[in-house]
């Protein structure tokens, strides 16, 4: 299988801070990966240069084989990259149903203004389609006509996902998506997730591990910038120097 993004040598330094130092990540197309680390280890800072929000000190990313790293945010989405955020992102102004038709009319390629979409009945019937198809996705229909101000946290979260789901992403990158949520929320959002990992590439950073450990087929633990360990995700779990960096302390036994 050939890697869908990779990265080289990907640094970000802020002043004396260096937060990401020297990544070599490697994301197979069709995997899905885990990233665990530390708080403050870096794992938002390499999805922001990943998704092009920061512009990397040093090093190179690839994506679909190509060097993304100096493109726009924008371009990478129109390449076929979705994220969402740690804490969600979405305007509460506007219904949940506006959040997920802006986004994708802005983010389709060659499709970026209203007055295209005016034009163009027959890509706007498209992502009327996709947008009706991500709204059910995520189990939001009856809520869609609702300001996004009176959905739940939970719900929120389910409508980012479902946009990113409507730009039917080649990879998605999720920060921390159970971050906030009640046991129920998390198993909504499992579930979610579980039903559609099939159709890209999927990179999830998290710290509920125990959670993730059985959707997710590789991880990687970053530590102070740096990858410390990275591969079958029990193993990983094992190896004292990532239950060092995590737990705290060493332990004799692997429960995880
Ligand atoms: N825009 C910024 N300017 C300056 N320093 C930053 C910026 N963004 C992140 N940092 C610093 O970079 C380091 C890594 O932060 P980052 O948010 O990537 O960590 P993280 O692994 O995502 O942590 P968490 O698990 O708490 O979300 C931290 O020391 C943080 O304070
Ligand atoms: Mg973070």
């Amino acid at each position: 299988m050939s890697d869908l993004i990779s990265t080289k040598g990907l640094t970000k330094r802020f002043g004396g801070l260096v937060a990401v130092d020297g990544v070599e990540l490697r994301i197979q197309e069709g995997q899905v990966a885990g990233v665990m680390g530390p708080n403050g280890s870096g794992k938002t800072t390499l999805f922001n240069m990943l998704s092009g929000l920061f512009r990397p000190s040093d090093g190179q990313i690839l994506f679909q084989g190509k060097d993304i790293t100096h493109l726009a945010p924008h371009k990478r989405v129109e390449m076929g990259m979705a994220r969402t955020f740690q804490l969600v992102s979405v305007f509460d102004s506007l219904t949940a149903w506006e959040n997920l038709v802006l986004s994708t009319i802005r983010f389709r390629k060659g499709q970026q203004t209203f007055r295209n979409l005016y034009f163009a009945p027959a890509q706007k019937r498209t992502i009327l389609t996709s947008c009706l198809e991500a709204l059910e996705m995520v189990g939001l229909t009856e809520q869609s006509e609702k300001p996004t101000s009176e959905l739940s946290y939970g719900e929120k979260r389910m409508l980012e996902i479902g946009i990113a789901l409507s730009l039917k992403p080649r990879l998605l990158l999720l920060d921390e998506p159970l971050a906030g949520l009640s046991d129920h929320e998390i198993s909504e959002v499992l579930d979610l997730i579980d039903r559609v990992k099939k159709n890209f590439t999927l990179v999830i950073i998290e710290h509920k591990i125990s959670k993730i450990v059985d959707l997710v087929e590789t991880l990687t633990v970053i530590n102070l910038g740096r990858i410390i360990c990275e591969g079958d995700p029990e193993q990983v779990l094992c190896e004292p120097s990532v239950r060092e960096c995590y737990w705290g302390k060493e332990t004799d036994t692997c429960s995880m």
